[in-house]
């Protein structure tokens, strides 16, 4: 099963200079208690945020990098990808959740099943941002209102 997982301003915006331009510790708790477990998909530059913030792969989950780059070194145990269609034949069988950033969300939000959004009350300059998500294909299914952001999960109108 393939989700996807995001914290979107209302702008849409969902990043700034490769980091996320916004502190919300309630959000990377929600992150980490949905993703727990799972198999996180991301694209190079999301890996390398996280590689900088962190200094190491998201703890207790299964990562997978998507990059054209073959001779990407990266830490054990982490899955290296050249392309979204071998990535996502290869993870057919595994609790896949969409990581980002923008690159991979626009490629692979067509071909999920579920969205995780956080929507953030603001509007922050950045430079990535999230496709619109088209209300005839994705209707909300939950809402937790928060101070400032919202929990929102979206599943497709056909399933
Ligand atoms: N708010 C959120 O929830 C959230 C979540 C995640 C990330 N972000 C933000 O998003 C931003 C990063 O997004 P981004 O779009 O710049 O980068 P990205 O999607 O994380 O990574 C882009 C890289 O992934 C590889 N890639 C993408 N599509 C590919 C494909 N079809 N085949 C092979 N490789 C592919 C390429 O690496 P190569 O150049 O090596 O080929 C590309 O340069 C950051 O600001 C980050 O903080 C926000």
């Amino acid at each position: 099963m393939f989700s996807l997982i995001a914290a979107v301003a209302k702008n849409n915006c969902i990043g700034a200079n490769n980091k996320i331009p916004w502190n919300i510790p309630e959000d990377f708790q929600y992150f980490k208690k949905t993703t727990l477990g799972k198999t996180c998909l991301m694209g190079k530059a999301t890996f390398e945020s996280i590689i900088s913030y962190l200094g190491k792969p998201l703890p207790e989950r299964k990562t997978a990098v998507i990059t054209s780059d073959k001779n990407y070194q990266v830490p054990e145990g982490v899955r290296i990808f050249s392309s979204l269609d071998e990535a996502f034949a290869d993870l057919a069988a595994e609790d896949v959740f969409v990581c980002g950033g923008a690159s991979i969300y626009k490629q692979t939000i067509d071909r999920v099943d579920i969205l995780y959004i956080t929507e953030i009350d603001t509007e922050p300059a950045g430079d990535t941002f999230f496709p619109e998500i088209n209300k005839n294909i994705w209707h909300e299914t939950w809402r937790e209102k928060h101070e400032g952001f919202s929990f929102i999960k979206y599943s497709k109108l056909s399933s």
